[in-house]
């Protein structure tokens, strides 16, 4: 692995714990304004300080974020598709030497194993990571989005391991029973989608399992940017990735901060 690839994903994945929790804003590219999101800005600002990377589209980057900003920038450069037609029938939306301009620490783009259009996405997983070589810029796969897929064991496992065979240095998978499995068959570092929105309790269960199986981190967004308290929520999910907390400590901890921004 070159130089400046390493140094981008020591940028994301922090040295001294070696776990990351990234927020991921992305949602729009296919979703439209999602629920929390409908002001990017708005949501974004004030939890960017606690994550370790944000992940986003191009044109969110350029109209919600500062440039002065101190947390790494992960690129959705995959897209194409919108909620209302097929979605694994996504392309590169944008260049690598877009990424580099945009000084960004990895790029990211989803794959659709099983889908209608699976070959393509991998292809497209492919040419990005060989650019991403030639560059120095990270590439992450996101598997398993799709209304069709069935989020087990067997298909993440299958879905992760080909990421990586192809070349994707960090994959994004959902959580499933049996995760260590897919843990176990993926060579590299594997971070936790966190899904449609649950109670805080149950997604800081979730990312406790998660760590706990092996995966580096989680790049969450609904469970944290549609909780009513989304800064208590994302440092405590902070505190299981970062700090070893059990998910009943977070849980106390995210209380804790919540009466405190809100007392009686
Ligand atoms: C969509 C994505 C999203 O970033 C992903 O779904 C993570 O967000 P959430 O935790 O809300 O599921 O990659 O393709």
């Amino acid at each position: 692995m070159n130089w400046g690839l390493k140094n981008r994903l020591s940028k994301i994945i922090k040295p001294n714990t070696g776990h990351t929790v990234m927020l991921a804003v992305d949602h729009g590219y296919f979703q439209g304004p999602t629920t929390g999101l409908k002001i990017p800005r708005k949501t974004i600002q004030p939890l960017a300080p606690y994550a370790d990377a944000l992940m986003l589209t191009r044109g969110i980057l350029r109209t919600s974020i500062d440039a002065n900003i101190e947390t790494p920038v992960v690129l959705r450069v995959s897209g194409g598709t919108s909620i209302l037609k097929e979605l694994s029938n996504e392309g590169i939306t944008t260049s690598m030497e877009e990424a580099i301009r945009l000084n960004v620490s990895a790029v990211a783009l989803s794959i659709f194993v099983g889908g209608e259009y699976e070959k393509q996405t991998l292809l497209s997983l492919s040419k990005l990571v060989d650019e991403g070589e030639r560059y120095g810029i990270p590439v992450l796969a996101v598997t398993a989005v799709g209304r069709e897929m069935a989020r087990d064991a067997r298909y993440l496992g299958l879905a992760c391991r080909i990421a990586a065979e192809l070349g994707a240095h960090i994959v994004k998978t959902y959580f499933c029973e049996g995760f260590e499995k897919v843990v176990e068959g993926c060579p590299v570092p594997m971070v936790m989608a966190g899904g449609k929105k649950i109670p805080e309790k149950e997604a800081l269960h979730l990312t406790f399992n998660a760590i706990h199986a092996g995966a580096v981190g989680v790049d969450m967004g609904r469970n944290i940017f549609q909780s009513d308290s989304p800064i208590p929520m994302i440092k405590a999910v902070r505190s299981i990735v970062h700090e070893n907390a059990t998910a009943d400590e977070a849980y106390k901890l995210f209380n804790q901060l919540r009466e405190e921004k809100n007392p009686q």
